[in-house]
């Protein structure tokens, strides 16, 4: 059953749980999340989460959303519209770990996908490269079960220095930084592509030589 806030009550108390309903679908999917990676690491001897970030977005920026979005300021829209209120990053070493954990993820039975968006495979102008999931997970309440969406961001350690760095001079600029601004982060973004694929070409030869130097021990 997909959330819907309490049609009733003081508005306070709407916000509480609308608050408390989100909070509760960030930590199941940080649990979730964690449970997988231990388990990556269990069964590969290898950890594809660098580490994981999750935030609810201010009461301000829903406002400023919504009025984006031409909607008026209210608990029912929020839901409806603002499809991030809840978001969690998962910040991975190599590429090749990006598409592993979105996997992961979708395998999940109780997880719905509503959307998926690659901006690897199709960057953005401004070079932003991410691997975005919008599902929704459910929330056990004591007399219900709802289902809340939680937005995944899912980058390398490289790219989400990157993106921090973006986020900050497109909020200080309000979206119009200079043009030799917006360029130098242009060429920013592609040095770091280029950095991610060595980097995981490095790493893929180093595999490989361990697994020759394996195979070498054990035939002696
Ligand atoms: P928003 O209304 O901005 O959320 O856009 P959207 O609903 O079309 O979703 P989209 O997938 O484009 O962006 C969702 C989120 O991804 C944003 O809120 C940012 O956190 C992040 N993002 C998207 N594009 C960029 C970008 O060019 N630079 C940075 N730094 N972050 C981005
Ligand atoms: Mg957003």
């Amino acid at each position: 059953m997909e959330y819907r806030p309490d049609a009733n009550g003081e508005e306070v108390d709407r916000w509480k749980e609308v608050t408390l309903v989100y909070n509760s679908a960030l930590k199941e999917v940080g649990t979730k999340l964690e449970i997988l990676n231990d388990e990556f690491q269990h069964v590969h001897q290898y950890n594809p989460i660098e580490h994981i970030k999750s935030r609810l977005k201010s009461p301000e920026s829903i406002v400023q959303k919504l009025r984006s979005k031409g909607y008026e300021s209210t608990i029912e829209n929020m839901v409806e519209y603002v499809n991030d209120i809840a978001g969690v990053r998962v910040i991975c070493s190599f590429t090749s770990d990006i598409y592993r954990i979105a996997e992961m993820i979708t395998e999940q039975n109780d997880l719905t996908v509503l959307s998926v968006k690659d901006y690897f495979q199709n960057p953005k102008e401004s070079g932003y490269k991410s691997y975005h999931l919008l599902v929704t997970v459910p929330v056990f309440l004591s007399n219900r079960v709802v289902d809340v969406k939680v937005e995944i961001q899912i980058r390398t350690v490289a790219m989400d220095f990157w993106a921090s760095l973006e986020h900050k001079i497109r909020y200080k600029y309000a979206g119009n930084a200079p043009e030799h601004i917006r360029k130098a982060l242009v060429r920013c973004a592609s040095m770091v592509s280029n950095l991610d694929d060595e980097m995981l070409a490095l790493n893929r030869e180093i595999q490989r030589l361990e697994e020759e130097e394996k195979r070498d021990k054990n035939k002696d």
